[in-house]
């Protein structure tokens, strides 16, 4: 579950070029759901899931995750139950080191480290078995060097660290907008199958309206720091790419998103 409520963020206060950039906005989740986030350039998508992951304090308002208010603890004592995913395929993985490697650095996220486990036998199967998920063979490349992967495949092993720790909240931060169309289908294909294996809450920003329509149970349009439009499970089924668009307010935004 995830509740964000009257979150607040002001950049530059005071100054004449002070910006709203979360304006009291609220949302929420039930357990299970994965939602959408869209809107245009600005609007405060990354304020806010900053303000979640911990990464941004809020000036006002509050986050629970999982029922627990979690709006005044810092980024590593939230890292194991709220995780994330880039933008950037570089970003998630440590490229001189092996894909299971890199997954062992996921698992002991959030843990304090006295003693540093072994990539054990039974680790090894584990590991297999959750790559298995995705669909792209990873699974029998466990000894790989993360920088030989594609940007996909790399961005597909970022989401299946990101949920390595079961975590209550995973957030996708437009995390198929650098790859190639045909990749981000892939990347989309692998997170659906990820996201329904291990039953989690999900919170995915995205530019792209056809995954907007096509993924997910609700779509929260922010404009201006707030939800200006939230489409639930029932409204959302008959939705169209065009509808979505026409809730965008600038013709600018409106031709950019239809080309
Ligand atoms: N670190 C920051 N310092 C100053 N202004 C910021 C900062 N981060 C975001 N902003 C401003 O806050 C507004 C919302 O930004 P952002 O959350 O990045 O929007 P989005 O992700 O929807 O494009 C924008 O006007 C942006 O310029
Ligand atoms: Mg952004």
């Amino acid at each position: 579950m995830l509740e964000v409520s009257n979150a607040r963020k002001v950049f530059y206060r005071g100054k004449p070029d002070e910006k709203v950039a979360l304006n009291d906005l609220s949302l929420r989740l039930a357990t299970g759901e994965f939602g959408i986030i869209i809107g245009s350039n600005g609007a405060g998508k990354s304020t806010m899931l900053n303000a979640i992951s911990g990464a941004l304090p809020l000036d006002s308002g509050s986050v629970v995750v999982g029922n627990e208010d979690v709006t005044a603890l810092p980024v590593h004592e939230r890292a194991a139950h709220i995780t994330r995913v880039f933008q950037d395929p570089m970003k998630g993985t440590a490229a001189s080191m092996s894909i299971a490697e890199n997954m062992l650095l996921a698992e002991l996220r959030g843990q304090k480290r006295t003693l540093r486990p072994g990539l054990t036998a039974a680790r090894r199967d584990l590991y297999r078995e959750r790559l298995s998920v995705l669909g792209l063979g990873l699974e029998d490349r466990l000894d790989a060097r993360v920088d030989l992967l594609s940007g996909g495949q790399r961005q597909s092993l970022s989401l299946v660290m990101a949920v390595s720790t079961s975590p209550q909240l995973l957030l996708l931060d437009e995390h198929t907008a650098a790859l190639d169309p045909r990749t981000a289908d892939i990347v989309m294909a692998a997170t659906v199958r990820a996201v329904e294996k291990f039953r989690l809450t999900v919170l995915m920003v995205t530019h792209n309206m056809q995954h907007a329509i096509d993924f997910g149970h609700r779509v929260f349009m922010l404009d201006a720091g707030r939800v200006k439009l939230e489409i639930g499970p029932e409204e959302k089924r008959g939705l169209t790419v065009p509808d979505l668009i026409s809730h965008f307010s600038t013709k600018a935004d409106r031709m950019l998103l239809a080309s």
